[in-house]
């Protein structure tokens, strides 16, 4: 261990170019602490670089999908030192959290909104976001939702995310399947612009473990779409009752995630240089899979 040694994103580089990769950069690999394999690229336990492996390297097991998206690859049980995911029992820990603030204060300035409920969304009809999909048609009957992303209507650059995420009153921020804490950057996002988000994935007590009660809408707050959209046309001609949602943001901050696939590991990596920099304790996964697939 030492601080000169740095780890090495791996997940950065897709598999397939991986040994193409470390051949050129032999060297670097066998300096670090630590590697890290981003658990949706890789495709085989035979393509990773165990043979080389330095004794004392650990590596590192980072997977931001829920368990209901996470492929289950034989052999990779037992060669893991730590994990890194959005669980709160994982090694490392990575999630968007509101903070607390040092002292309250009242700063906040609705930014303008030129739309009412908002969709970014980019697998709209794959297997496991049915329900997500069945909830948004059925609002759609009773209030407009105007959707952007990838494969539909509007396609959405990461520059634009942030301004079109601040002119949406609502935002649909429905994680595609229901994990304990599986609770992602879809909330970040309107949180830290100034939007309310309306949720769908866990019910609200496992979200109200991770930020204050009324900074969103719970869909099971209301018996349907159409309730729940009725609430929404109210609070919109109601600003009183509309800025009660933002009457957290007095004691909390929520600070905005960073973009872009490259950037989306910045955060990780980070997480991961800290953890190895200050724990040197010999650490090992041994039932990868049992672990992230065992409901909790
Ligand atoms: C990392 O985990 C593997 C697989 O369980 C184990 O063989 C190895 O000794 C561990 N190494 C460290 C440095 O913790």
């Amino acid at each position: 261990m030492s601080a000169t040694h740095p780890v090495v994103p791996l997940g950065l580089l897709f598999m397939h170019r991986l040994q193409r990769w470390l051949a050129r950069h032999r060297s670097l690999y066998q300096q670090a602490d630590a590697v890290m394999f981003y658990q949706k690229n890789i495709r085989s336990v035979a393509h990773m670089p165990q043979e080389s492996r330095p004794q004392r390297q650990k590596w590192i097991w980072y997977n931001v999908e829920s368990p209901s998206n996470t492929l289950k690859l034989p052999g990779i049980n037992n060669i893991f030192n730590l994990t890194l995911s959005y669980r709160r029992d994982a090694g490392i820990i990575a999630r968007y959290e509101v903070v607390i603030k040092d002292e309250p204060d009242d700063h906040f300035v609705l930014p303008k909104k030129d739309r009412l409920v908002c969709w970014m969304v980019s697998n709209m009809w794959s297997a496991g976001s049915r329900v997500r999909t069945a909830y948004y048609k059925e609002l759609t009957k009773h209030i407009k939702v105007d959707v952007f992303g990838l494969g539909v209507s509007v396609p959405l650059p990461a520059e634009r995310y942030y301004p079109t995420m601040q002119s949406c009153k609502f935002y649909l921020a429905f994680e595609n399947s229901a994990h304990k804490d599986y609770i992602t950057e879809k909330l970040n996002g309107p949180l830290s612009s100034g939007t309310v988000p309306i949720v769908l994935g866990m019910p609200r007590d496992n979200y109200e473990e991770f930020m204050p009660g009324d900074s969103f809408i719970h869909v099971n707050d209301f018996p349907d779409a159409k309730a729940m959209a009725q609430h929404l046309l109210e609070l919109d001609k109601n600003d009183e009752k509309y800025m009660k949602n933002f009457a957290w943001r007095r004691f909390y901050t929520a600070t905005p995630h960073l973009l872009t696939l490259k950037n989306e590991f910045t955060q990780p990596t980070c997480l991961a240089c800290d953890h190895i920099l200050r724990d040197n304790r010999y650490s090992a996964v041994h039932n990868l899979y049992g672990w992230y697939h065992s409901s909790r």
